[in-house]
């Protein structure tokens, strides 16, 4: 398999449906989604995925109950804190992309911590989004810009300070999106202009390296264009034709 520095995105969906199945609260969904966390962090970087960042709350995830979003609040800062020395371990460079003011302030200092902790990473590029929404992040972008229409290239910069990222993260290759729902969310709408996506019904609690591993796969069978011609055409006659 080529081993290229992939971006792949995940919005893991389905803790929810996977607890209620079960007969569960949603919670139990949510504590066992953290499991496939580990799981595909673990799994990235042989699979040739350098970046990898996942969805954990969207802003509008605000809506829910209040004892669902301190369930997840809680989950995340336990994450960060029970992960952050396998993370240094490995070399993965975990980092939280979205709105930081409306979080706590123990959670924004895990979080600092996290970063802090791990910023030396070169293996795996571990992004959580939380409390984000791309929508606003791209007006955000907008309005930190003065002037002229910027460049692809100077938007993406400004984008990236509108959400605490980094200019050097890629686009997106692939986004999958686990559960019973096809629909983007909110989530990476520009950086995913070209990604290929992918809707797996696996609930995002049942999501295994394995699952990940058969999702790049089906990445490297895409035939990717970015708005061009197939390698083959322009390999072809009518570039000869052009070049003469
Ligand atoms: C995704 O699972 C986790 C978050 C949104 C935080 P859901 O809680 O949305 O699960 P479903 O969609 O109800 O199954
Ligand atoms: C998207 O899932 C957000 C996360 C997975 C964190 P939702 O479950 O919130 O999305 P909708 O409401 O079904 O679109
Ligand atoms: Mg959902």
């Amino acid at each position: 398999m080529d081993m290229e520095n992939l971006h792949v995105a995940i919005i893991m969906d389905g803790n929810g449906h996977w607890a209620e199945d079960r007969g569960w609260p949603r919670s139990r969904g949510h504590r066992a989604g953290a499991g496939a966390v580990r799981r595909v962090v673990e799994a990235s970087p042989r699979l040739g995925i350098t970046t990898l960042t996942l969805y954990a709350f969207s802003a509008d995830n605000w809506r829910r109950p209040a004892a669902e979003v301190a369930t997840l609040m809680a989950l995340f800062r336990n994450f960060l804190r029970a992960e952050v020395g396998a993370c240094r371990r490995e070399g993965v460079r975990l980092s939280v992309i979205g709105r930081r003011d409306r979080l706590s302030p123990a959670l924004v200092r895990t979080i600092e911590q996290a970063e802090a902790a791990t910023a030396a990473g070169r293996v795996l590029n571990l992004r959580l989004a939380v409390d984000y929404s791309s929508r606003d992040a791209i007006t955000a972008a907008a309005a930190l810009h003065q002037g002229a229409v910027p460049s692809r290239e100077a938007f993406r910069t400004l984008l990236a300070h509108a959400q605490h990222g980094d200019p050097g993260t890629p686009d997106v290759d692939l986004l999958v999106r686990t559960g019973r729902e096809q629909r983007l969310s909110d989530f990476l709408l520009w950086e995913c202009a070209y990604a290929e996506l992918l809707f797996s019904s696996v609930l995002w609690p049942d999501f295994t390296g394995e699952d990940l591993g058969a999702a790049v796969e089906a990445f490297h069978r895409r035939n990717r264009r970015f708005g061009s011609v197939p390698e083959a055409c322009a390999a072809g006659p009518e570039r000869e034709t052009a070049a003469r």
